[in-house]
């Protein structure tokens, strides 16, 4: 069934009680959307806004901290300076390449660098992964919440026809397995909770900027658009999907 469809009913408790969400990696093209929308669907009692750098221009009720997915310690102190349990974990970071720490998707096994790779599984798989470790947690237990990472359509396994870009496919693929492996973990505790990899499209950013030039306009996503998307999709998620990876019109995706 379509997620976009679906009539997630909400319960008792989800109609009085205050949500609060928490976006990691609100500087990106993503990210930012995402808080915006947020913002805008005065729904949430409190937004927090996470980058490693400073956020200028944040929406009127959103407050920002800082982490860095290197640092668990960051992650860490974010977490534990929240006054409210999280209804909605997003996390929009992540790395496809960086002149800055010499990453490009590999074309062929032969550019496979040793240091690259680590640098992409540390950004979009062990980062992930430490936000996991300290929010899961923290979650309520007696209403919904969703724990939602961007993942990408690239990292299934089984619809991998093109081959290419090892590194970031990689990563993705192991995130896509963390997020299974803590939704079963967390179904024990939280049977309300949802764990969920999403894939937002192809969206105009900073990130996609080199590989999608030439792309037909409908085939890209504004960010604006691709937050919206991804807002309906969380929203239609039900604990049954826990664990799952969900593109960005609702449909499930291939491991
Ligand atoms: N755009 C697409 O077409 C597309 C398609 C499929 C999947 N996705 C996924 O969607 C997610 C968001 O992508 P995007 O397009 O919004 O990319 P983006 O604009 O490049 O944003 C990436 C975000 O990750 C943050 N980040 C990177 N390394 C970090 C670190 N070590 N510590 C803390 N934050 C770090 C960046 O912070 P700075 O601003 O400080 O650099 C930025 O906020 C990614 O996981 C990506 O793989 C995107």
């Amino acid at each position: 069934m379509n997620a976009l469809r679906r009539n997630w009913r909400p319960n008792r408790l989800r109609k009085t009680l205050p949500e609060v969400a928490v976006v990691f990696g609100a500087s990106g093209g993503i990210g930012a959307a995402l808080v915006a929308n947020l913002a805008a669907s005065g729904r949430y009692s409190q937004i927090h806004a996470g980058a490693r750098r400073n956020l200028e221009e944040l929406p009127p009720g959103v407050s920002a901290f800082r982490f860095e997915l290197g640092d668990e310690r960051s992650i860490a102190a974010a977490v534990a300076a929240l006054s409210s349990p999280p209804t909605l974990v997003a996390i929009a970071t992540g790395v496809l390449h960086d002149d800055g720490l010499a990453l490009q998707p590999e074309k062929s096994a032969r550019a496979i660098d040793p240091a690259a790779m680590e640098q992409v599984l540390a950004i979009n798989t062990v980062g992930p992964a430490l936000i996991a470790k300290h929010v899961l947690p923290h979650l309520p237990r007696e209403r919904r919440a969703v724990f939602a990472a961007l993942s990408a359509k690239v990292g299934s396994i089984s619809d991998n026809r093109l081959g290419g870009w090892h590194s970031y496919r990689a990563s993705k693929a192991a995130l896509n397995m963390l997020i299974k492996t803590f939704a079963i973990e967390l179904s024990r505790t939280h049977p309300l909770a949802v764990v969920a990899a999403l894939h937002p499209g192809t969206v105009a950013s900073a990130l996609s900027a080199p590989f999608s030039r030439g792309m037909a306009p409908d085939a890209l996503f504004a960010a604006e658009r691709a937050a919206a998307q991804l807002m309906d999709v969380i929203e239609g998620l039900e604990p049954r999907d826990s664990g799952g990876l969900f593109s960005w019109d609702g449909s499930r995706l291939p491991y």
